[in-house]
């Protein structure tokens, strides 16, 4: 499959000798929904925020669509409009007045018309259930408004890539249903996803690729079920084979569920695998 952005040794310490990228090699395919899973302090961080060219690399490249990526002014807007990233942080990523002023930024400034943008704007609005709020003054709202409405502005540039630092935290059950919906519709648009999380039951929801960090280093990249399932591949980053997986490997080893039948992905069809197992066994 195509690879639309890689990263080669990539190198990056902080000031006072911390190391948070280690020679960093990661490729995002074209198309695809890739989770970066690993524990607080990996480099899940510093590594986006190289991919969008927010950081320059100290050593390695970031190439996207194969060719290495450069720092002047005019390289770096084509790169942003290309790929568009959302911080882990909302605080950090609004910056305007309301919110529908902070959605329209960057629609605005890719040179759309007014009412393109505007357009754009209301259905990233209504995609994340947030038109509600578009009059409200940014700095007013909930953590998890605040982080519904930095990713809006997000999907209204509708990027080749989108970035998500942790778009799930801090988001009730409804906000990441609605997440992975309006994610979903730009997918189908052609939008490749890379999104970091801690959560290993979501990213086997919903990721097809999935690349485990580990003090500045990738020590695992392949399709979701491989690593996932993987549990000596997941003990060294402290994560566990995800419920719903584990309850479908289980399944297919003791013959409940065909070898060719997929596995499921959500809790809900973990249970009624384990009803329809109950089933038979009881009569
Ligand atoms: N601005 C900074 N200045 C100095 N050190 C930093 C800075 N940002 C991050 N670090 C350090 O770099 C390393 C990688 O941090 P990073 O934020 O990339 O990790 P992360 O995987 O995103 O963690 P988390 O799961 O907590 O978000 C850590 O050791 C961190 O302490
Ligand atoms: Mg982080």
């Amino acid at each position: 499959m195509a690879v639309i952005l890689e990263a080669r040794g990539l190198r990056h310490h902080y000031s006072g000798d911390v190391v948070a990228l280690d020679g960093l090699d990661l490729t995002v395919e074209t198309g695809q929904r890739l989770a970066i899973l690993g524990p607080n302090g990996a480099g899940k961080t510093t590594l986006l925020l190289h991919l969008n060219g927010t950081l320059k690399p100290q050593a390695g490249q970031v190439l996207l669509d194969g060719r290495a990526m450069r720092h002047g002014r005019a390289d770096l807007n084509a790169w942003r409009r290309r790929v568009g990233l959302v911080l882990q942080e909302p605080d950090d990523q609004l910056f305007a007045v309301t919110v529908f002023e902070d959605v329209s930024f960057g629609p605005l400034n890719l040179g759309l018309g007014e009412d393109e943008a505007r357009q754009r704007v209301t259905e990233a609005l209504d995609s994340l259930r947030i038109a509600h709020l578009a009059d409200r003054p940014t700095h007013m709202l909930s953590f998890g408004q605040k982080k519904r409405v930095a990713i809006a502005g997000a999907v209204a540039m509708r990027p080749d890539v989108l970035l998500l630092d942790e778009p799930s935290a801090g988001l009730d059950a409804m906000g990441i249903a609605h997440l992975l919906a309006a994610l979903e519709t730009l997918r189908a648009k052609g939008t490749t996803l890379v999104f970091t999380t801690h959560d290993v039951d979501l990213a086997w929801q919903w990721a097809d690729q999935v690349a485990l960090f580990h003090q500045g280093r990738v020590v695992g990249q392949g399709l979701a079920a491989e690593i996932l399932g993987d549990s000596q591949a997941l003990a060294p980053v402290h994560l566990q084979v995800p419920l719903a997986l584990a309850v479908g490997l289980r399944a297919r080893a003791l013959g409940v569920l065909a070898a060719d039948a997929p596995l499921p992905r959500r809790r809900s069809e973990a249970a009624a695998l384990l009803e329809k197992w109950g089933q038979n066994n009881d009569g």
